[in-house]
This record gives C-alpha cells, sequence and structure tokens, in this order.
C-alpha cells in the first residue's frame, strides 16, 4: 500500500510538473503566432542577393559554419553552413546554444513562411 502511494505522489509530482512546464511556455515565452503562408520565387537575383547578406552584410555564415580555431576560424571543408558555433555561459547566456545547421539538407522541410518566421522574430 506504501508503494502506491509513492507512486501516486511522484505521478501527480510528473503532473504538476506538466503542468507547470506548459504554463511557462504559454505565458512567459513570446508568442509569434503561425508562420505566414508564403512562398517567394527563387530568382537568380534574389539567390545573389541573398548570397551577399548571409556572406557579407549579415554574416549567417560566420556563426552557422563549423569551423576550425586551429586556423583563425576557417570554416572546415563542408561545414559551410552546416553549424556549430557555442554561445554559453562564458558570453552571459543562461545556457548553450549552438548555431543550428542552415544548409538545405537541414532546412529542406521548412516553409518560406516558417524561415521568414524564424529570421524576423528570433
Ligand atoms: C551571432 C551568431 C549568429 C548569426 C550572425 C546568425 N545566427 Fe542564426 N542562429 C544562431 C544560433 C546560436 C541559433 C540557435 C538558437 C537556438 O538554439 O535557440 C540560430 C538559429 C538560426 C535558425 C533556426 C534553425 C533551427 O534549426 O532552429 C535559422 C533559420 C538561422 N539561425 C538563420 C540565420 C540567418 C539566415 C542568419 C543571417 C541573416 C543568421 N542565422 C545569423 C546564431 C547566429
Amino acid at each position: 500500500m506504501k508503494a502506491v502511494k509513492v507512486i501516486g505522489f511522484i505521478l501527480l509530482g510528473l503532473l504538476g510538473l506538466v503542468g507547470a512546464t506548459g504554463t511557462y511556455v504559454k505565458v512567459a515565452l513570446p508568442d509569434t503566432g503561425p508562420a505566414p503562408q508564403i512562398k517567394i520565387e527563387r530568382t537568380a537575383e534574389r539567390i545573389k542577393r541573398g548570397d551577399y547578406l548571409a556572406n557579407h552584410v549579415s554574416v549567417c555564415m560566420d556563426c552557422h559554419s563549423t569551423k576550425d580555431e586551429s586556423l583563425y576560424g576557417r570554416p572546415v571543408v563542408g561545414g559551410f553552413g552546416a553549424g556549430g558555433e557555442k554561445f554559453d555561459q562564458q558570453q552571459g547566456l543562461p545556457g548553450k546554444f549552438y548555431a543550428s545547421n542552415i544548409t538545405p539538407y537541414k532546412l529542406t522541410s521548412w516553409t518560406d513562411g516558417e524561415l521568414f518566421r524564424a529570421l524576423t522574430t528570433g
């Protein structure tokens, strides 16, 4: 009987934890809303501009590439856009974050609207 009580308390605790996590996610985190239904036409001009923005203006590829620090942070072969840069407590962040893989291999299932939402709202 004691074991049933203990299991009951554990289940109750887990239920409370799930409820608290759900409330935190719903209340404390910003709600960016659904991704817009958009389709961006891939023209040669847009791809060229994106290349310019990603590599020279916003330096997306600087964070989002796997780099070799012994070569002054030069992207490793095959690591361009594949993610890897680490951000952690040393930069004053609460945890560890890694710049993700943003190659078409990883983002192939993302809609244009989902990409737009990620880039404009974080
Ligand atoms: C200062 C470093 C830095 C730069 C510059 C940067 N990012 Fe990121 N990006 C990150 C980090 C770190 C994450 C992961 C955040 C997380 O895990 O919550 C991320 C996440 C993303 C994601 C979400 C991927 C996923 O799988 O969830 C996309 C898409 C993205 N970045 C695209 C871009 C683009 C496009 C640019 C340039 C306009 C850019 N990033 C510039 C650091 C950077």
